[in-house]
């Protein structure tokens, strides 16, 4: 289970992200960035965050902790910005809260990190189909002098089309992957020993527990997906068999 908390302030929105997260201040005295269930994208954007996020963690890649944090209702009465209490309005019960690194900033190429580090991400991001780490949006954070990855929610996109095709993991396994325009595109090291690395971590038995992490009240019924067991199923079923597909995907995206 990812830990359970919940807000006590909304302390300012991070405007230079697309979806309007926000720094919020939570029960146990941490400071977060929470990803917000009623911002425009939905419910599938934070399956995706927690999803690929704790994939990469497996993988051994740092990323920040993630809990899921409950937005009291009395929250947004003291939010003077009106957009903000519109998004605090729309967003009661879980949301997703990304541990907040402090002094980071945002990846520059002047401290790249190893070349087996860069290949293990660009791993990730050709897994998971995750095009949002480019050097116009590299989503990575520099802290501490190390590379953190951040930022999920437009990978795994077949989810997306759930509600109007129904899910279809065949489609997804062999989805080629375009990684010349990857912000880690120059200084990756050997991506075959990456595939090695990821395929031996990645059984469907980890796979498996990492889709458990999700709240069940993220996960929304589609047709042939009637609730939280047969959707997250169907989450296992396309990254196995996309695993098992890497031939289609993988030498094309190197
Ligand atoms: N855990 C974090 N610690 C510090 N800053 C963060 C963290 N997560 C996000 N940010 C900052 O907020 C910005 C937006 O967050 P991001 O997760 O990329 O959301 P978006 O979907 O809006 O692009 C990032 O570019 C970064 O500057
Ligand atoms: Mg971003």
């Amino acid at each position: 289970m990812l830990p359970h908390i919940t807000a006590t302030r909304f302390v300012t929105p991070l405007r230079e992200g697309g979806s309007l997260p926000g720094l919020v201040e939570a029960s146990d005295d941490g400071t977060y960035v929470v990803k917000f269930r009623g911002a425009g994208q939905g419910l599938k954007v934070l399956v995706a965050e927690v999803v690929v996020g704790e994939l990469a963690r497996r993988l051994g890649i740092r990323i920040p902790q993630m809990a899921v944090i409950d937005m009291p209702a009395a929250i947004a009465r003291y939010e003077a910005d009106e957009e903000v209490q519109d998004l605090l309005n729309a967003s009661p019960g879980a949301n997703l809260a990304v541990d907040f690194l402090p002094g980071s900033f945002g990846y520059d190429g002047s401290r790249p990190p190893t070349g087996d580090e860069a290949a293990d991400i660009v791993w990730l991001d050709a897994f998971t189909a995750n095009v949002d780490r480019t050097w116009s949006n590299p989503n990575l954070l520099l802290w501490h002098r190390e590379v953190w990855v951040i930022d999920h929610g437009a990978a795994i996109w077949f989810h997306h089309s759930w509600p109007s095709r129904g899910p279809d993991a065949s489609r997804f396994a062999i989805q080629p992957f375009d990684a010349s325009e990857h912000v880690l595109g120059d200084v990756v090291g050997d991506l075959s020993a990456a595939h090695r690395r990821a395929a031996a971590v990645l059984t469907t038995d980890v796979i498996t527990a990492v889709v458990d992490l999700v709240p069940d009240e993220w996960l929304e019924p589609a047709p042939g997906l009637d609730g939280p067991s047969e959707v997250r199923a169907a989450y296992v079923e396309h990254l196995t068999r996309r695993l098992e597909s890497a031939d289609s995907w993988w030498e094309a995206a190197r």
